[in-house]
């Protein structure tokens, strides 16, 4: 294949736990309120896994949707990417167990830790395998089992986040597909969100688990300001590459779901309306890091929101920093 191939999305799935943890649960697990999170944040419920439902779990049935919808089985792919912070175990990767239980061929399967910019480096990826030729179908999944690494007693924390799983098949297209990827990091800022504990720098112990120090711990505020000029800018930036001047020339935005004033801020910068032109879930799921801008692309094409040849931005943000920006035409 020369590189002039255009690589675009024949597939999407997502899968949602069923169970639902609403504010008025939560307003019997910490001191918080409806009011505080709805006015906040802009979540209203959030989705909860079973104990006995772990991410690769969540990710295969959201990959078996999105192969069905592409029409092809495991045999058919060429590679395997996941987007994920909260993995089965650290090794091996949840891509490796998907590979043995899709029965597919000996190829290529590896995780991408890039917390909620996941789904969009594991698209870039995916992208660039098919336009070398070293891939020819591509299954990106983004899941993530968040509650596990959530710390249940921290009010600043646990009313933000949530678990799901999206998944995307990937191949050759005739026209449209993925136009443009914006890609960034700074890590001068890795420690505003961090999971500080059960790595190499701090192995488990019992005073980490006592200090739930395996969980999420965020400067939200700090993150905050970051966010919205980040998240803009990479938008703007993936427009500007293809010589979009205005988000007028897109069909939709579909940002990550972190919260409902970064994404009202971000609409500001970029030009739009939120009514008119952003993807929202977020009511419904909460922040389920690289999984939200996965299951939302899902949702708008399932919804009749995207339609064939509508362009779309992608936008994300998350630790690392990380972020990213896609536009891609459905
Ligand atoms: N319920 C009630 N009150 C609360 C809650 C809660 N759940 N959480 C915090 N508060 C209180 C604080 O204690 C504080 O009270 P004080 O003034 O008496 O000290 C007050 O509310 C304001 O707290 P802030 O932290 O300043 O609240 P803020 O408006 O910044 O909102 C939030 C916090 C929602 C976390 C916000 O900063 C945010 O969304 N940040 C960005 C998160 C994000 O984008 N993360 C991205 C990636 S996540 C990842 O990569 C896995």
């Amino acid at each position: 294949m020369s590189g002039a191939t255009k690589v675009g999305i024949i597939g999407l799935g997502k899968y949602l736990p069923e169970k639902v943890l609403t504010n008025a649960d939560l307003e019997r697990l910490v001191d918080t309120s409806d009011e505080w999170i709805t006015e906040r944040c802009g979540i209203k419920e959030r989705r909860i896994a079973r104990p006995d439902e772990a991410t690769s779990d969540m990710a295969l049935a959201a990959a078996r949707q999105a192969m069905a919808q592409a029409g092809i089985t495991g045999e058919d792919l060429d590679l395997i990417v996941v987007g994920t912070i909260s993995p089965d175990t650290e090794f091996p990767s949840t891509a490796c167990l998907l590979q043995g239980a899709l029965g597919c061929r000996p190829i290529p399967a590896f995780d991408v830790a890039a917390a909620c910019s996941g789904f969009l480096y594991a698209l870039t990826i995916a992208e660039s395998f098919i336009k070398s030729g070293k891939a020819r179908r591509a299954l990106v999944v983004a899941a993530e089992k968040l509650s596990a690494i959530t710390d249940w007693t921290n009010r600043n924390t646990c009313v933000l986040f949530g678990d799901g799983a999206g998944a995307a098949v990937l191949s050759a297209v005739e026209s449209g597909g993925i136009l443009s990827s914006y890609l960034g990091t700074d890590g001068k800022h890795a420690e505003l969100i961090t999971q500080p504990a059960g790595g190499s720098r701090r192995p488990a112990t019992h005073e980490t688990v006592d200090k739930h120090l395996h969980a999420i711990t965020m400067n939200g505020t700090e993150v905050f300001k970051i966010a919205v000029k980040t998240m803009a800018d990479a938008a703007l930036g993936a427009m500007n590459v293809l010589g979009v001047r205005s988000a007028d020339e897109v069909d939709l935005i579909i940002p990550h779901q972190a919260n409902i004033r970064i994404i009202q801020a971000v609409a500001k910068r970029v030009g739009v309306s939120l009514e008119g032109k952003v993807f929202l879930n977020i009511e419904k799921y909460g922040n389920m890091s690289a999984a939200s801008t996965a299951v939302a692309l899902a949702e708008a094409v399932e919804s009749g929101r995207v339609k064939k040849g509508d362009k779309v931005v992608l936008v994300a943000f998350g630790s690392g920093l990380t972020w990213g920006a896609l536009v891609i035409q459905l």
